[in-house]
């Protein structure tokens, strides 16, 4: 067969997004998401709405990819799917549909880690994105996962930090809860963080060896403050709501990349690319550019709709092994702790 004429089909399900897309030779064909809105109400997701909620979406959004793509399902040459991390449930309904969908047109499944999807996600061909040279350094950074990884190979990677406990992306989504916000809160915190002093509250930052993160300590200040704050005044939140998003989104952004200095000046590597959904956010990718005048640093943040849970990010990996023969055998099992 022709390298040169691959048509891949890649879904995601790891969380509360069902997602299809299909790849042409590495250029994303169609990119389709199902948010499940029903989350909102609870603040965050709940697993079983999530599987739930899957099992409803996964043949329209299928659907919908191939029709955006204007292919039909006998024209695809293999069915990429994400096998883990991520909740049980929901990994289980992608799975299997794959699984099936594969089976039925005798075409080969791949089985693509939901981490590595999020860093290869720089190799779609897609004008004015550079893809980064080899080695580089990747931040991932979402709701689920805060992650260094040092990037050999497409699949020669080495996680050389992570968070110990919760996420980036939680503890912009817990702060948020505090201060009343909606959920997800990480986009309304950007957003005041940008009209308000960073200086204006200080809150302190985690002490964590190496290369790790933690965010839980930093999520119980920033209650307690705030529960002191508003005894003494009722209106504390009301009245200083952006200096305290800015406040909190200083000290985020600050520990990030304190600990991407610290893991460029270890590695040597200054190629520094990020991934996941935080990565939109407007403190971090500024001080990523600074950074390149700072220390040397080029930077890479892939286009907005690969950096949020996608399936194009999938059908990418799904691209890259189908090109080796790295196939994956129908009795694979969706695994939630899946390690890179
Ligand atoms: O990658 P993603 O869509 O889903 C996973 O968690 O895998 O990331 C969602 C997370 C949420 O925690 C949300 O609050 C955060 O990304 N987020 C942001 C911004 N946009 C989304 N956090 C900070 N600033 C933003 N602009
Ligand atoms: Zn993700």
């Amino acid at each position: 067969m022709s390298s040169q004429n691959i048509f891949i089909l890649g879904i995601e399900s790891s969380c509360d997004d069902t997602a299809a897309s299909v790849i042409h030779n590495g250029k994303i064909l169609s990119n389709v998401v199902a948010n499940q809105k029903i989350h909102e109400a609870y603040g965050g997701v709940v697993p079983e709405l999530a599987s739930r909620a899957h099992q409803q979406n996964i043949v329209p959004v299928v659907h919908q990819a191939l029709v955006q793509a204007n292919i039909t399902k006998d024209q695809l040459n293999a069915i990429a799917f994400t096998r883990g991390p991520g909740l049980m449930g929901s990994l289980l309904v992608g799975t299997s549909f794959a699984k099936s969908l594969a089976y039925g047109l005798g075409i080969p499944l791949i089985d693509v880690n939901h981490m590595q999807a999020h860093i290869l996600a720089h190799f779609i061909d897609e004008e004015g994105f550079n893809k980064p040279p080899f080695p580089f350094l990747a931040m991932t950074i979402s709701g689920g996962h805060t992650q260094i990884v040092n990037v050999k190979h497409h699949f020669d990677m080495e996680v050389i930090g992570e968070t110990i406990d919760d996420a980036v992306g939680e503890a912009y989504d817990k702060s948020g809860k505090i201060l009343g916000l909606g959920y997800p809160a990480g986009p309304e915190i950007d957003k005041r963080a940008q009209l308000g002093n960073p200086k204006a509250f200080q809150f302190t930052k985690p002490k964590v060896d190496g290369l790790n993160f933690s965010f839980s300590g930093l999520k119980t200040g920033i209650l307690y403050f705030v529960q002191r704050e508003v005894k003494a005044n009722p209106n504390f939140i009301k009245e200083n709501l952006n200096d305290i998003c800015a406040s909190i989104q200083y000290t985020i952004v600050s520990i990030l990349i304190d600990k991407i200095k610290k893991a460029s000046q270890q590695t040597g590597i200054k190629h520094i690319a990020i991934g996941g959904g935080v990565s939109a956010n407007s403190g971090i990718r500024k001080s990523l550019k600074d950074g390149e005048q700072k220390f040397g640093w080029t930077t890479y943040v892939p286009k907005f709709e690969f950096t949020t849970d996608n399936a194009a990010m999938i059908a990418i990996v799904g691209y890259l092994k189908f090109l080796e023969g790295d196939f994956a055998k129908q009795d694979v099992m969706a695994s939630a702790r899946l390690k890179i």
